[in-house]
């Protein structure tokens, strides 16, 4: 890999891919006037970014931003199983920005890629999964004091990093994207919910009513799914280790019960728990025969395939994204993608609609890095509180929406504590 100004699959596909980031952005206006000001601004002017991200049509959108604000980007794939060959080729050819990253990359070329972004000697690193900063801290510690602070996406990133903080070996500071409630509120539920089903429908056609789907973690992305799927009309039962989510999950109205239990009754299941070997052998025994099991979770450790492999006489493809393994007792168990987030590998991943926040928090969090990174320490920091304000502000407009302002009575009455009944 070393000194390919990239690596993309085919830069044949790129106009398909043009076609397809043009049609997201219609439906990122917050990230369209971000870009819009940076292009003017140049706030990132000079600046390497190294990004470890989904490749896919709304990242483009978000590159292009950054481009816009003067930096110099460079993308690799934050999972084997996400990238869309044609939005990487695309960013290639139409926009100049070094991309490294081929759909279905094995493991070896997944770290060469991730290698060739940092190789780049980023100022900025921007994550989901902390795959950057992992790397860098453990093979590639000659890069750190060039680096003025980093950015993490998802749930996952931030629990590794939070972990590296209290440990002490975080060598700058993070901001942690995931954390802003224009994140997580929307991305991890609306954004996981629609897409974690489309994968599952697009994978197999299931039909949903009248099923019964087993969520298992009733987070952010949990809570987004099991809703989804009621409306769909399926039974729902949540797993959970948490006695307050589970509690949460009761009144919401469905079934909690352990894993071990739902095993049995689960006609389609789905892990979001980012927590490792959540479907383990006992699991998979126990289920009905063609039971569909997948994961939108970050990594596909929450499915223990290792043990299902082991478990089963022999493994087939059945359609795209579907793989049948038959078990030593007769019993077929469908995994889908691989155990690869879903939404990712069998859709498109999050729509554009709600990207656009996401990727509103990334653009404005590396500016403000660039500006007020000597202020920070090598911790992990929250979206600065006005930034979050901001772009729920901007998004309402965007979609036409005012609400009421507080009276200046209600400033005053909100702000008191003479007034009683
Ligand atoms: N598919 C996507 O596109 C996408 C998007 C955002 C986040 N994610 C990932 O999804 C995962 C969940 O994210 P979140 O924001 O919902 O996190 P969260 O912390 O809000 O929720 C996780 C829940 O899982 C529960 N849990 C942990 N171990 C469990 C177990 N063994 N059995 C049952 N429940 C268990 C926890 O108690 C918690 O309530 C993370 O890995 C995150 O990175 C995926």
């Amino acid at each position: 890999m070393k000194n390919k100004a990239y690596d993309v699959n085919d830069l044949r596909l790129a106009s398909d891919g043009k076609k397809r980031i043009e049609w997201a952005a219609n439906y990122m206006p917050v990230l369209r006037l971000i870009r819009e000001r940076f292009a003017k601004d140049k706030p990132l002017k000079g600046l390497r970014i190294a990004a470890c991200l989904h490749v896919t049509t709304e990242t483009a959108n978000l590159c292009q931003t950054l481009k816009a604000g003067g930096a110099e980007v460079a993308l690799c794939a934050s999972n084997p199983l996400s990238t869309q060959d044609d939005v990487a080729a695309s960013l290639v050819k139409h926009d100049r920005i070094s991309v490294f990253a081929i759909r279905g990359e094995n493991r070896k070329i997944y770290y060469d890629h991730v290698f060739a972004a940092i190789d780049r000697k980023p100022h900025i690193t921007m994550d989901d999964g902390c795959d950057v900063v992992s790397t860098i801290h453990s093979k590639r510690k000659d890069l750190l004091k060039g680096v003025m602070g980093g950015t993490e996406e998802t749930t996952t990133g931030v629990i590794r990093l939070r972990a590296m903080e209290k440990d002490k070996v975080l060598g700058y500071p993070i901001i942690a994207v995931n954390d802003s409630n224009t994140k997580h509120l929307f991305d991890n539920r609306y954004g996981t919910g629609q897409s974690t089903l489309d994968g599952i429908l697009r994978a197999t056609n299931v039909l949903i009513a009248g099923s019964t789907v087993v969520i298992a973690g009733y987070g952010w992305c949990g809570r987004g799914v099991a809703v989804r799927a009621k409306g769909h009309g399926a039974n729902v039962i949540v797993t959970e280790v948490n006695p307050l989510v589970a509690l949460e999950a009761v009144m919401d109205g469905f079934q909690v019960m352990p894993m071990a239990e739902a095993a049995p009754l689960g006609d389609v299941f789905v892990t979001l728990t980012g927590n490792t070997s959540v479907i383990r052998s006992e699991h998979f025994r126990r289920m009905k025969d063609g039971a569909i099991v997948c994961n939108s979770g970050h990594f596909n450790v929450e499915l223990d395939l290792v043990s299902l492999k082991k478990m089963s006489k022999s493994v087939r493809e059945v359609r795209p994204f579907v793989e049948e393994f038959r078990l030593k007792n007769g019993k077929r168990v469908h995994i889908l993608g691989d155990g690869r987030l879903i939404n990712l590998a069998a859709a498109e991943g999050h729509p554009a609609m709600v990207m656009d926040m996401s990727f509103a928090n990334q653009a404005y969090s590396a500016e403000y890095l660039a500006k007020n990174h000597r202020k920070l320490q090598n911790k992990v920091y929250c979206v600065p509180e006005n930034i979050d304000a901001n772009i729920s502000a901007l998004k309402l407009k965007s979609k036409g929406i005012r609400i009421d302002k507080l009276t200046r009575e209600q400033t005053k009455y909100l702000a008191s504590w003479q007034e009683g009944t």
